[in-house]
């Protein structure tokens, strides 16, 4: 082979593997990391009321022993900057959740935060998953979001920590691990 031809066989390798190195897909793009740590107050009969009483049998591994399966409860659950009642509210967890196991102890949560303190004053989370209420962490996701929130995802790692007033008031520690598209910001200022 003529040295000019090995020349530009060599060239064309080089501008491959260039092409190949910037050619990075949209998904990969580069995410922002939202981290927060907030406390759900459930309160029932205040912030979290029963709305539907299903029919079947008692449930037999709920506590505290007079569920049904299908028992719906929603609520609109006050999110505090520390587990205490009286620490600064940071938001309302507003939605709803449903005891879905027929065995298990396991209500599904569907849940909307808006936030009203902090740098995501005014945006919300959308959480949706399955809370198995003895487990000592649960795992439920982040599936969107609106506002500087917008097309938020990830999960939230969920702990019971306090059960205050018999059972009435629940204290929830909530880890919210999620990222955001790092154009999300931006595009909203344009909006
Ligand atoms: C959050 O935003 C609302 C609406 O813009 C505003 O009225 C309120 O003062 C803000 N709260 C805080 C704590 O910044």
């Amino acid at each position: 082979m003529a040295r000019s031809a090995k020349l530009l066989l060599l060239l064309a390798a080089v501008i491959y593997i260039l092409a190949a190195s910037f050619a990075v897909p949209a998904s990969a793009a580069r995410r922002r990391a939202v981290r927060l740590q907030l406390y759900m107050h459930d309160i029932a009969g205040v912030t979290a009321v029963q709305v539907v009483k299903g029919t079947g049998p008692l449930h037999p591994s709920m506590p505290p022993g007079n569920r049904h399966f299908g028992d719906t409860t929603v609520m609109d659950d006050l999110l505090t900057e520390g587990p205490s009642l009286e620490s600064s509210p940071v938001g309302r967890a507003q939605g709803s959740y449903v005891l879905a196991g027929l065995v298990d102890p396991v209500v599904v949560v569907t849940a909307t935060f808006k936030l009203t303190h902090g740098p995501y004053n005014g945006s919300t989370l959308v959480i949706a998953g399955r809370d198995e209420v003895l487990a000592e962490v649960r795992e439920l996701a982040v599936v969107g979001g609106t506002g500087k929130l917008r097309r938020a995802s990830g999960h939230v790692l969920w702990r019971t920590v306090e059960v205050l007033e018999a059972g009435a008031h629940y204290v929830l520690e909530l880890d919210v691990y999620a990222s955001l598209p790092a154009t999300a910001a931006s595009a909203l200022a344009t909006n």
